[in-house]
């Protein structure tokens, strides 16, 4: 175990694996001390503040509740519900709510801006900055995902495929930190990389390059397709999901065009049967339902959708509690 009091969580690159090792072990602690309902307020009077420029479902309300479970509080706050809307600097409102409370989220994903303004926090920062994601990386998002597919794999998952495709899904233009962060998370923790996409959905290139890196130290194979279904060949993990081109991250109007070049990039139940049998479909939620993946699939034997959102409460938890005690 090691401490990891005050420690910023803005991408696991910054994280060694051992420390990501006491997250995970925290995280499934916390989980059993839930279901046997023993009270485990590790954060008693604790304040966490969360700052969203964006809306959130699964992130704000595994938090929040999260720190109620820890016997702490959290306080949800906008731009505009607060001086930042009226341009507040990050400094001048790290330096304030960290005299008061004791951590801070923040979801900030406007392309070139979200990780950018996080790091600002942090430079200022006495208190922990937990990245609720920004355009670059979903830190907590990923680790719930590592954590899912231990439950379903067991702990070694050195030789299982794990693949991050591309899917069409043209309602709104999503970030590009989803697949990022799962291309570098996952091959530190022995898993081959497989990574599917139109070529005009690239990520960033230093990002790719980390990530293949990352895959060369941990002995795996890193691979990046332009075929959906050669991706989802002999898969144990497909984790099929939109993301923008790089060009447009951040409009929910421009690369339309682009898209609807790609409207069978779909996962659907051919492709989930051109993976293994006991293979798992993962999607970090929303999911456009009969768009970017088929009824069939989501609901379907391979779907852990709602074991992978649950656990998003679970490995939140495990972060406040190591970072904030
Ligand atoms: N997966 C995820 O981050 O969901 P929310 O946008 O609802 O927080």
């Amino acid at each position: 175990i090691t401490d990891l009091k005050g420690k910023h969580v803005i991408t696991w690159q910054e994280w060694t694996k051992e420390e990501i090792e006491t997250l995970l072990d925290l995280a499934f602690d916390l989980k059993r001390r839930k279901m046997l309902r023993e009270k485990h307020h590790l954060l008693e009077d604790r304040t966490l503040y969360m700052l969203f420029f964006e809306e959130s479902t699964r992130t704000r309300n595994a938090f929040e509740t999260g720190m109620t479970q820890l016997g702490g509080h959290a306080v949800y706050l906008t731009p505009k519900m607060t001086q930042i809307g009226h341009g507040e600097t990050a400094k001048d409102t790290v330096e304030v709510l960290g005299r008061f409370g004791d951590g801070i989220g923040v979801r900030n994903c406007a392309f070139k801006v979200g990780n950018a303004y996080m790091r600002e926090l942090a430079k200022w920062s006495k208190i922990p900055v937990i990245n609720l994601q920004c355009d670059l990386y979903h830190p907590t998002q990923s680790l719930a995902d590592l954590m899912t597919i231990r439950e379903k794999f067991g702990p070694n998952l050195r030789g299982l495929k794990f693949v991050i495709s591309w899917t069409y899904a043209p309602k709104y233009i999503r970030p590009l930190s989803m697949p990022q962060d799962l291309i570098l998370l996952m091959p530190r923790f022995g898993m081959d990389v497989t990574l599917a996409h139109p070529p005009e959905f690239y990520l960033l290139p230093e990002i790719v390059e980390q990530a293949k890196k990352n895959a060369e130290e941990a002995g795996v194979k890193f691979e990046i397709v332009h075929d959906m279904d050669e991706a989802c060949k002999d898969a144990h993990i497909v984790y099929a999901k939109s993301w923008g081109p790089i060009a447009y991250t951040g409009s929910d109007t421009e690369g339309a065009d682009l898209i609807e070049k790609y409207s069978n990039w779909v996962m659907d139940g051919r492709r989930m049967n051109l993976a293994r049998p006991e293979a798992i479909y993962m999607h970090c939620m929303p999911a456009d339902r009969g768009i970017e993946v088929t009824e069939e699939v989501i609901d379907g034997p391979h779907s852990v959708i709602y074991d992978e959102a649950e656990n998003r409460l679970h490995a939140a938890k495990a972060i406040l509690a190591a970072t904030m005690r």
